[in-house]
């Protein structure tokens, strides 16, 4: 069950630490790779020179260390692995986990992962039970982290019995493994279960008469890939689509609408959600009198005069109005010139978070094509995406918003 697998042991100064030995044999035994990251507590304990004998690996001690860090380096130890175990884990090392702090190359990793981390706590009973124990305890759960014990039994040292015994290696072999299964693998698959999001797309069209509509070139195929990919991720997602020639995303509750009025009407139907992802080219203007005959020529050779009025502005409506507005609002700004400077006009305008910014003049090809090259203009700087797949910025901007929410 754990062939393969990339582990990084994260071993704390605690008695426990003989049964980390052991650990890491089991772990091995099953098919995983296993890296070791010893605490300077630790080694009062045991030697890095045991652990790497046991790990056939180096075994990682140093935060500052020249030649680690043009290796590996700690970034890439917190991230290049499936799982990170901290076996024993010392109370001293939870308050640390606990508070972000990143003294030594153990916290530096644990603060740096992404990946799951699972705890084996070890420790004298009075030590466990004590408030600030638990309370780092709660907080680690509440960021997500997984435990595995403690346990209720003789204490290695002095006698003493309780609860805090670190578990048996062979228990935290099982976490693991029941780790890597099910749970974070499923977590890390649909990082937006739970979420709400609404996603416009296309175009609208303004009607001038019965026959005839004001249009532009948006194909929806950007709008479409994020409702798409966010459905992928386990959003519930209601699509607002204008007239566009795609099929509805699958997994999406989709709301077909003509123009700008229709879907201010179905945005609003659609929130509250987490999440807004205003994607579509929304006529700026509308005709102010919409024929209800087909307008004919009249003979005089002079084309009729139309007169146009200012559509809603679907963007600003929602930013601005608090009961409808989303944790995070994302706006999309098509420009053909001056990109940056209108893409950061809107953001503060209209009372987003996130412009997608993209330069659609016709030589980009980007109005209905099939690639996509954009810039994510928040409040803290601006990000510059290189030329992809419209598919791939959908993929991209949904593991964004869903690192976004994470943090919120
Ligand atoms: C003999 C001895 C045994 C210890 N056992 C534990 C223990 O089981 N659990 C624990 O949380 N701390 C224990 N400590 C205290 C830790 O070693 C101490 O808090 C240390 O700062 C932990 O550093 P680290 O978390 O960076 O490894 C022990 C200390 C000594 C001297």
């Amino acid at each position: 069950m754990l062939t393969g697998k990339r582990i990084v042991l994260v071993i704390s100064g605690g008695i426990a630490c003989y049964k980390s030995l052991d650990l890491i044999r089991r772990l091995r035994e099953r098919g995983a790779r296993v890296r070791a990251v010893m605490t300077a507590g630790s080694q009062k304990f045991i030697t890095p020179l045991a652990v790497g004998a046991l790990t056939a690996d180096k075994v990682y001690t140093e935060l500052f260390d020249r030649e680690a860090e043009q290796d590996v380096g700690h970034i890439r130890l917190a991230r290049d692995t499936d799982l990170i175990i901290v076996a024993p884990a010392t109370a001293n090392l939870m308050a640390k986990m606990a508070h972000g702090i990143a003294d030594d190359l153990a916290t530096a990793v644990l603060l740096a992962t992404d990946r799951p981390v699972l705890v084996a706590p070890a420790m004298n009973p009075k030590m466990w039970a004590n408030p600030a124990t638990l309370r780092n305890v709660e907080t680690l759960k509440r960021d997500g982290r997984h435990f595995v014990g403690p346990n209720r039994g003789e204490m290695a040292e002095s006698g003493e019995a309780g609860l805090g015994r670190m578990s048996e290696p062979l228990e935290i072999v099982a976490a693991a493994g029941a780790l890597l299964r099910s749970g974070s693998q499923a977590e890390a698959a649909k990082p937006l279960a739970g979420r709400r999001i609404v996603i416009t797309s296309g175009p609208t069209h303004e009607p001038i008469d019965p026959v005839r509509y004001i249009a532009n070139r948006s194909s929806g195929k950007q709008g479409h890939a994020i409702a798409a990919a966010a459905a992928a991720a386990g959003a519930e997602v209601t699509l607002v689509a204008g007239p566009v020639n795609l099929p509805d995303p699958q997994g999406v509750t989709v709301v077909h609408v003509e123009t700008a009025r229709e879907m201010l009407a179905a945005v609003k139907t659609a929130l509250p959600a987490d999440v807004a992802v205003m994607a579509a080219a929304v006529a700026d203007w509308r005709v102010a009198s919409e024929g209800g005959q087909k307008i004919k020529k009249d003979g005089s050779g002079k084309p009729p005069s139309l007169e146009f009025v200012e559509n809603p502005d679907i963007l600003a409506t929602v930013g601005h109005d608090e009961a409808l507005r989303p944790k995070l609002l994302v706006g999309f700004a098509a420009e053909t010139q001056n990109v940056l400077e209108n893409a950061q006009g809107k953001l503060t305008r209209k009372r987003a978070d996130w412009i997608v910014a993209n330069d659609v003049s016709a030589t980009t090809g980007i109005m209905g094509g099939d690639a996509n090259t954009v810039r994510i203009v928040s409040a803290s700087g601006i990000e510059d995406w290189p030329s992809m797949d419209k598919q791939e910025v959908a993929v991209r901007l949904v593991q964004r918003i869903a690192d976004h929410l994470k943090r919120l």
